[in-house]
Order: structure tokens, then sequence, then C-alpha cells
């Protein structure tokens, strides 16, 4: 018997003290998407309208922003690291960030000052790619870690862009706490996209970030005239993205918010937990999920902090969701765009496509209000990152829906 999506739906108390969101406000973001613009490798990524799959599931509308054109890397994750890693730098030279480009952070006459510098990182992919990236395109050395199990077209897409990089025994959480212990060591730069107590600087950074693909999501909106969605599906491995966008959404919207859903995989629902115990949840073990980007058991601190005060609820999903989510999405109603989304980018399509179909989630879509009035807002995080695993899942049936 495959088990059912789980959810947790949360009363938010509007008048109680809740997380600051200053550091996430759209007048800050602007400033990173500012930073972001410069990039010689800068677009918009696509905000695709689903009409005829919204017509099908019921809804108002469906729009799918799709991060895998992001820089050429195939998922979002660059965002953070390349902002991160040049409001470290521009610190370090002590200047302001607003003032530099990412191009002179990696002149020579910037790596003069600043001398060789290594960045170290734990990942399941994306985000390791993406300090990879931003670390060679500074001149400067990375080294990441990955944990147990991750897939070798990522590992090997992560050495091409001159890290060292390797596959420790231990999961992700053990791939943290390597890095950390390896930067206190040798004297390493730890550019990690989740906070924990005493580290939160760049976790920070990285969240703000992110920021930027919902500035871009919500413009890109309102020219197709819709001034914000009525429901956000947001996954999660450590909660840094969907914080980061909850966050954004809170403070430019207050109590008028869009409805927020956090979406993780069964095998690694810490936030999920976190909801229903009331306090911040670890969970342990392989975490053994297609869902590689979200296979993380340590929710960030400030994001944890965002998602319990702002976000409508959590659901907790088995494989197949996401499985769904990307066949959905590679083969799509008449007139819909064909999308590539991966394991991680898909679950929030699976998932809106069974509580709006499947009679077992009626009370849940009624009380999320799902309905022929909505516009619900999906965010694809990664195109098909491991081609090998894309192909089993959307050519041969790998991970069947109930
Ligand atoms: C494709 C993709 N989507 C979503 C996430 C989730 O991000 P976070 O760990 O910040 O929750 C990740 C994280 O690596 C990812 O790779």
């Amino acid at each position: 018997m495959k088990e059912l999506i789980k959810a947790k739906l949360v009363e938010v108390r509007e008048d109680d003290p809740r997380a600051g969101l200053d550091f996430i406000s759209k007048e800050k973001v602007k400033e990173i998407r500012g930073f972001h613009e410069k990039f010689k490798e800068y677009s918009l990524t696509p905000l695709h309208r689903l009409d005829s799959l919204a017509d099908h599931l019921g809804l108002a509308g469906i729009f799918l922003k799709d991060e895998s054109h992001r820089f050429g890397l195939n998922a979002f994750k660059v965002l953070g690291a390349s902002y991160a890693m040049g409001r470290y730098l521009a610190q370090s030279l002590e200047v302001d960030f607003k003032e530099l480009s990412f191009e002179y952070l990696g002149s020579q006459e910037a790596r003069d000052r600043l001398g060789q510098i290594t960045f170290v990182t734990a990942t399941d992919g994306n985000h390791g790619r993406g300090v990879a990236w931003a670390a060679r395109k500074l001149g400067h050395k990375s080294v990441v870690y990955m944990p147990k199990g991750s897939s070798l077209i990522r590992l090997e897409n992560i050495r091409k862009e001159g890290a060292e990089a390797s596959i420790i025994e231990g999961n992700y959480d053990d791939a943290v706490r390597l890095a950390d212990e390896m930067a206190k060591k040798e004297g390493w730069v730890v550019v990690q996209d989740t906070a924990w107590e005493g580290y939160e600087d760049i976790p920070r950074w990285i969240m703000q970030g992110y920021g930027s693909l919902i500035d871009e999501a919500m413009e890109q909106l309102a020219v197709e005239g819709i001034e914000k969605p009525s429901h956000v599906f947001l996954q999660a491995g450590v909660g840094s993205f969907a914080g980061a966008i909850q966050g954004y959404l809170a403070s430019a919207f207050g109590n008028k918010r869009p409805v927020t859903i956090v979406v993780e995989p069964d095998k690694a629902n810490c936030l999920y937990r976190s909801a229903i115990e009331g306090t911040r949840t670890i969970v342990e073990g392989d975490m053994d999920t297609i869902m590689a980007g979200l296979a993380c058991g340590e929710p960030n601190t400030i994001s944890y902090e965002i998602l319990r005060d702002y976000s409508d609820g959590y659901l907790s999903c088995p494989d197949y969701v996401a499985a769904r989510g990307m066949r959905i999405l590679a083969a799509p109603h008449r007139g819909d765009p064909q999308i590539v989304a991966g394991e991680s980018g898909a679950v929030g399509a699976g998932a809106l496509s069974l509580l709006m179909k499947r009679k077992e989630y009626k009370d849940l879509k009624e009380t999320l209000g799902l309905d022929d009035k909505s516009v619900v807002l999906l965010i694809s995080t990664e195109g098909d990152t491991d081609p090998d695993k894309y192909q089993e899942i959307v050519w041969d049936g790998d991970c069947g829906s109930i």
C-alpha cells in the first residue's frame, strides 16, 4: 500500500510577535537583484502559463517559474551562492557590495588584495555546483562534500566547474559538519545554504540571493495582469529557499499575502514534523528519496522561524508525488509548454494535481481554498540535473503514482 500525502495545516496568528523580515523585504531584494543583473549570464528565467492544466484541475490559473534556465546551471541555487560569495569578498575588501560588480570581484586587482581563498560547502548537487561556478569565476578555489548515494553525474558537473568534490560516507547533515570542521582546520570559508546557531551571515545572504527569483516572478505576473498569486507551493530541504520566498511575500503583502504551502519528501520532512511538534525538529538517517535536493533533516534556523510564523501548511510527500509532477510537466496538456523539471523541482506540481483531483484530498483542498478562483504559483527549482534518473522516471515510469 502506497502512502498518501500527509498534511499539517496551521493557524497563523496575525497579532503575535513574529520573525523579522527586513532582510528579505522587496526593497532589499531589489538591491541584490541589481547585483545579479550585472552578470553577463543574467536573464529572466521563464514564467510559463499552464492554462490548459489549470482548466483540467479546476483552477483559474497556474504559473510556473522555470529555474532550469538559471545561468546555464539547470537550477536556481547559484543565485544564493554567487551573492553570498560576492558579499563576503566585498566585506573582506571593506567596500559596499553595491559599488562592486561580480566581474570586479573576480579581477586580478581584487585577487591581489584578497589573496587565494578556498570556499567549502556540502551539497546534494545544485548548491555545490553554484559555489564551484562562483569560485571559478572569482578566481578562488572550492571544495565540495556530497552525502552518501549522491548522483555521479551531479558530482561530475561540480568537478567540471573546477571544484575538488567528493562523496562522503554520511548523510547531508554529516557533510555540512565535515565542511565546517575542515574550514576550521584549514582556514577555509564555509558557504553553506543553511544556518545554525553562530553561523547566520552567509546563509542570510544566500536567502537574499534567492529573493531575486521571486522578485522576477512578481514582475512577470504583473505583466500578465496578476497582482499576486492566491497560492504558492514551496518545496523545502533545509527551508532556505522556502523561507526566502515566504519572507519576501509576507513582507510585501502583510496579512493579504498568498496562502503558502511548504512541500517536503516524507523521508526528510523536518519542517512538517517541526510544525507538528511546535518546535524545530530534526530528521536523522539516510533520507532515501528521489528528491535529492530536499533530502535534508535539519531546518535552517532563520527560515524555520519565518515559515513557522507565516506559512499556512506543510505537505509530506512520498516520492511518487514528485515523479508524477515530472511526468505531468513533461507531457503537457494541449497548448501548454513542455517543461523539464527535476525531482526536487516538480513535487509542487505533483502535489497540486493530486490535491485537486483525488477525493481523499477533497477536505484539504477546500480548507486551503483551492478552487476555480485560485491562481497558483509553482517554482520548478531544477531541470534534469540527473538526466539518467530523469529518463528512468519520465520514460520508464519509475515511482508510479497511486
Ligand atoms: C532543486 C532544488 N530545489 C529546492 C531545494 C531546497 O532548498 P532548501 O534546502 O533551501 O530548502 C534544493 C536544495 O538543494 C534544490 O536543489
